[in-house]
């Protein structure tokens, strides 16, 4: 940062400051973690001096030869490492490949069924706030209120009432595995498109440790940087040809009807975005590489082992767990149990360096702002090499902070102290 340091100090320091933040504390929110060096010197690099509005060998500007095979490199790990007919690299972030799909599949006003928000779902799934419930007409399913488990019954009778034109799957805040194929079998009874969004969960699919919604989906969507450990962004992973929907001509040929790989890709550039940002790009391809090394397998195991040993410490502890526990990288913990709101909670794990999220659960009684829970995570702390021995001291820090009520002193040292056994970034 010598640069850095003379030109912008204010920014420099405020780098420095934000280093130190993420090596001491215990970084337990669930959607983040820690590149590599190598997906961090790509993110910083003189790619982003480039414009490539287009695709590989369709741009709208002239010097793209380097940044052509940079995407392409992207393309082709991504559709190895999924399995994926076609890959479009270049959503600059989860939302905008929510958004893209939903341009490409549907008009506006169309329905769409997803996840409810407060029952695990994203904002991009039709939260009345977002554009998503802005533009189109979104129903919603939840979990079945006792097992806190999605409720199919429920989605094939909304499926069934509303007829819609996207079934959309995926989850920000559900600590169990998603059964992709009922969804399919649901979409085809319907005629609809079954759009996942696997973002938490890519990692974990990647490697085999999470079933797979490529077989069933037709369109994928995915951020970059949650399980999945790469730079912060996202793609859209989808088969090519498009599904005949009632109204299409089935004898029309595929050139005719627009393929759905064309549709996503025009939905992306020029639908959506401009520019894509090819130093995030040529990232978005190292950590692809780095996730189809056996290495990869091995860390995700490792981040659901660690989420099973926060699991078994929170039950002795009988602190309520929705759902009952976890199979994937998360745990949401009803605080409101202990006498703890979930924003309280936050801010007493906060003040001991273990850094959690708020978070709605299934049928809160209380507002998105202070809700009855927090969300943990294990994907960043399994990549700074922590293991099931360590979780197992954060959780009893984690215990004695909620159950006290205080952050004490003692507790904070012991967090960062265990933190410094395994440094972050000890190059930079
Ligand atoms: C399931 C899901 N989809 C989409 C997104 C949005 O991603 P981004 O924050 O990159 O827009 C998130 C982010 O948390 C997510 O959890």
């Amino acid at each position: 940062m010598k640069n850095l340091n003379k030109i912008d100090p204010a920014i420099a320091q405020i780098l420095e400051k934000e280093l130190s933040r993420q090596r001491l504390g215990a970084e337990m929110i669930a959607s983040e973690n820690f590149v590599s060096l190598a997906v961090l010197e790509a993110t910083g690099s003189i790619l982003t001096n480039k414009y490539a509005e287009g695709y590989p060998t369709k741009r709208y500007y002239g010097g793209n030869e380097f940044i052509d095979q940079a995407e392409n490199l992207a393309i082709e790990r991504a559709k190895k490492l999924f399995k994926a007919q076609h890959a479009n690299v270049q959503p600059h972030a989860g939302s905008q490949a929510n958004m893209e799909t939903y341009f490409a599949l549907a008009e506006l006003g169309d329905t769409i069924l997803g996840f409810s928000l407060a029952h695990g779902g994203h904002l991009t799934h039709g939260h009345p706030v977002n554009f998503s419930g802005k533009f189109y007409n979104f129903i919603h399913y939840g979990v079945d209120e006792k097992s806190e488990l999605i409720d199919f019954d429920q989605v094939r009778a909304l499926a069934k009432k509303n007829k819609p034109k996207i079934i959309l799957a995926g989850a920000s805040a559900y600590p169990r595995k998603i059964d992709f194929k009922i969804f399919k079998e649901i979409a085809d009874e319907m005629g609809a498109y079954l759009v996942v969004d696997m973002a938490h969960i890519a990692g974990l699919v990647a490697t085999g440790l999470h079933p797979d919604p490529i077989p069933y989906a037709d369109v994928v969507t995915t951020t970059t940087h949650k399980t999945l450990r790469g730079p912060r962004g996202a793609m859209i992973l989808s088969k090519i040809e498009d599904r005949l929907r009632p109204n299409d001509n089935p004898s029309a040929s595929l050139m005719t009807r627009k393929n759905l790989a064309q549709k996503i890709d025009s939905a992306v550039f020029p639908g959506m975005q401009g520019g894509p940002l090819e130093h995030v790009i040529a990232a978005k391809a190292v950590a692809f590489g780095e996730a189809l090394q056996p290495e990869f397998k091995t860390y995700q195991e490792q981040v659901i082992k660690n989420c099973k040993a926060l699991e078994n410490k929170f039950h002795e502890a009988e602190i309520k767990m929705v759902s009952g526990g976890t199979d994937n990288h998360l745990l949401l913990l009803d605080v409101s149990k202990i006498g703890l709101s979930g924003k309280e909670a936050e801010r007493l794990l906060d003040s001991v360096h273990i850094f959690t999220n708020k978070n709605m659960i299934p049928f809160d009684q209380r507002k998105p702002m202070d809700p009855s829970g927090i969300r943990l995570g294990t994907a960043a702390l399994t990549t700074r090499g922590l293991k099931e021995k360590e979780m197992a001291i954060i959780a009893n820090i984690i215990i004695d902070t909620l159950k006290g009520k205080q952050a004490k002193d003692s507790n904070k040292k012991n967090v960062m102290e265990l933190m410094k056994e395994f440094p972050l970034y000890p190059e930079l």
